[in-house]
């Protein structure tokens, strides 16, 4: 199979050990074992010596019912039986079109978000449609143009609700006319809802798998849990159809989600509010301090974020993205994303939810940079 190079993760996977300060990351400011136990509370020493003595087969094949059941409760009506896990977000977004999609199939991705949504399909032979996002509308969907795009022939819709890299979030209102959209021609809704309750004002963004009977929502540990370590991600929808074929799939990939992972995640979704509670406390905190620099700054702009952990930051000097993010790292050590690698020019992607030093320091470092331009 032929697949386009990443370029997202080409570009962290070459920088991200060189930075100083990394305002490129997109998890919420990841934590430790040890900062996981005092977030919830839980006693670090029965953990382990509960953990130490099991013998380390596969476990749970399709993972405990503590995990199923505590993935199942970040959504308004799904049951352990519609949580298929997988490996992170990344392996539930490549699983859901594996399972999905077939040569020949239509596929209509948003653009920009993050570079799964588009080239998977296309590389699993389907004729993908790209509906572009922009920043006149705030980075939302013009639903005239997606019904455009769509015909009987369209098998999977994919957006990223909110938004890698703007942090645009569509809400109630905007999926069910999406929703209408897909059900007229029988297609199902993919939605990457990694960066799922995160949000800037109070109150969760809905998902799709809530919302459609043919929806399949992504998710996993990294983001919001800030637990990208344990590569725990999953797939929730009611369809019974999608659910059979990733079943099906998955035991060709994956057999089970490993002991330990399965363990952590069960601890943190028992104590989700509180781990909740203090990522939210980082994105909003964070989302303030980067929009004072926007406003304080001259020569940036962007859409401010709803929800999310990145922003797409455009700048008004005269260097194409890649050149400006390698000379921002090689004189201040600063990293950001460029925005080429989202198909956006004269910008780039910063993750404001790191920790609140790495932030401060990396947009002053942003702040002389520009000064020399
Ligand atoms: C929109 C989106 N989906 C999926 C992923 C993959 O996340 P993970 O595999 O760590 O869960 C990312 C990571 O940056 C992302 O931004």
């Amino acid at each position: 199979m032929e697949i386009r190079p990443f370029q997202v993760e080409e570009w962290m996977n070459s920088e991200e050990e060189k930075a100083k300060y990394n305002i490129a990351e997109t998890c919420v400011d990841s934590v430790s074992l040890d900062e996981l136990f005092v977030i919830t509370g839980e006693d670090k020493e029965k953990f382990f010596s509960s953990f130490s003595s099991r013998r380390l087969t596969y476990g749970h094949i399709k993972g405990s019912h503590e995990l199923l059941s505590g993935i199942a409760s970040l959504y308004e009506g799904m049951n352990e039986s519609d949580v298929i896990t997988t490996h992170g977000a990344a392996g539930a977004n490549y699983h859901a079109f594996l399972s999905l999609v077939s040569p020949g199939d239509e596929v209509v991705s948003v653009m920009p978000t993050y570079q799964q949504l588009y080239s998977i399909p296309e590389a699993l032979g389907a004729k993908v449609k790209i509906l572009r996002l922009r920043k006149e509308n705030g980075y939302l969907p013009d639903l005239n143009e997606l019904e455009s795009l769509v015909s009987e022939k369209t098998k999977v819709i994919a957006i990223n609700n909110p938004n890698n890299p703007t942090g645009a979030l569509m809400d109630e209102d905007m999926l069910g006319k999406i929703i209408e959209i897909a059900r007229k021609n029988d297609s199902y809704i993919l939605s990457d809802e990694v960066y799922r309750h995160l949000t800037q004002e109070d109150g969760y963004s809905k998902s799709i798998a809530d919302m459609y009977e043919k929806g399949v929502s992504t998710g996993s540990m990294s983001k919001v849990f800030s637990l990208a370590g344990i590569r725990m991600g999953w797939i929730a929808t009611k369809n019974e159809e999608a659910k059979k074929e990733m079943l099906s799939e998955r035991d060709y990939n994956l057999i089970s989600s490993g002991m330990f992972d399965d363990e952590v995640a069960s601890l943190a979704l028992r104590h989700k509010e509180k781990v909740l509670e203090r990522s939210l406390k980082i994105v909003r905190t964070n989302l303030e301090i980067l929009d004072k620099w926007i406003k304080s700054t001259e020569g940036f702009n962007y859409v401010k974020p709803k929800a999310g952990t990145t922003a797409l930051v455009h700048y008004s000097f005269d260097i194409p993205s890649y050149e400006f993010c390698r000379k921002l790292l090689e004189k201040t050590g600063a990293l950001v994303t460029p925005g080429d690698a989202f198909g956006e020019e004269t910008a780039f992607r910063i993750g404001y939810a790191c920790d609140k030093k790495s932030l401060e320091e990396g947009l002053k470092a942003l702040s002389e940079f520009s000064q020399e331009l």
